[in-house]
């Protein structure tokens, strides 16, 4: 059977990630969550103490670093250095810090490279901001997953509350609304549907329903 690979992409909070991860695991399929990837890095630097706007130290900081995912049960954990790192990675700090990591153009390069690495076999889920137009253009299947930001902000809110964080609706909505403007309008890769990608609207679907979609859009593909 033909191994495709998908590309999901899309603003802060849409749902790529739970999607993501359903539609990898009914298709059998590996998924990768490259947003992961450049929060396991902004970990670093703020463990280590170093201004994440800075790009040439972050740049130092990073360049022999090594980040693996790896599946353990059902769950890919992210390695960062050979440790598992990925109880840090959704803390507001990191988010607060990811979009100016992930902007520096080295970072990106070294990222990418891993990326096309682990899926040039195809029968992969890649979801983030640049699958569909730098990381993996020729993708089978590309997603630009949105959803209004009231939508994207309660969903969020009750990620957060099932952790036991109890933060403020407009604060989440500003946090949303500040990372996708940086991550629309940086020069490297910025976030933007590829010209082929299907839009998938998630506002008013349940997660079954989006799983649905883009898994059947699947099968048309790899049953011709
Ligand atoms: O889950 P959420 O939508 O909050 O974010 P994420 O997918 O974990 O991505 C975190 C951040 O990493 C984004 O805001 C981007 O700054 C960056 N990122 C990126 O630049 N390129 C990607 N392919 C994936 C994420």
């Amino acid at each position: 059977m033909k191994k495709i690979v998908i590309a999901i992409d899309g603003p802060a909070a849409a749902g790529k990630s739970t999607t993501a991860k359903l539609v990898a695991e009914k298709l059998n399929y590996l998924h990768i969550d490259t947003g992961a990837m450049y929060r396991a890095l902004t970990y670093k630097i703020l463990r280590d103490g170093i201004d994440p706007e800075n790009e040439a130290a972050v740049v130092e900081a990073l360049k022999d670093s090594k980040v693996d995912l790896k599946k353990e049960k059902n769950e890919i954990k992210v390695f960062l250095d050979d440790e598992d790192v990925s109880k840090y990675l959704r803390s507001a700090e990191v988010t607060n810090a990811v979009s100016a990591v992930s902007s520096y153009k080295q970072v990106r390069e070294m990222m990418v490279e891993l990326q096309r690495r682990i899926s040039n076999e195809g029968g992969v889920v890649l979801e983030g901001r640049d699958i569909g137009t730098v990381v993996i253009p020729d993708a089978d299947l590309k997603i630009f997953m949105i959803a209004g930001i009231e939508t994207r902000a309660k969903r969020r809110q009750k990620e957060l509350a099932e952790k036991g964080l109890m933060i403020d609706y407009n604060k989440i909505v500003n946090e949303i609304i500040e990372r996708d403007n940086k991550d629309s309008k940086r020069k490297e890769s910025p976030l933007r549907k590829a010209d082929d990608a299907i839009v998938l609207d998630t506002s008013n679907l349940s997660i079954e329903e989006q799983v649905n979609f883009i898994v059947n859009k699947a099968l048309e593909i790899i049953e011709n």
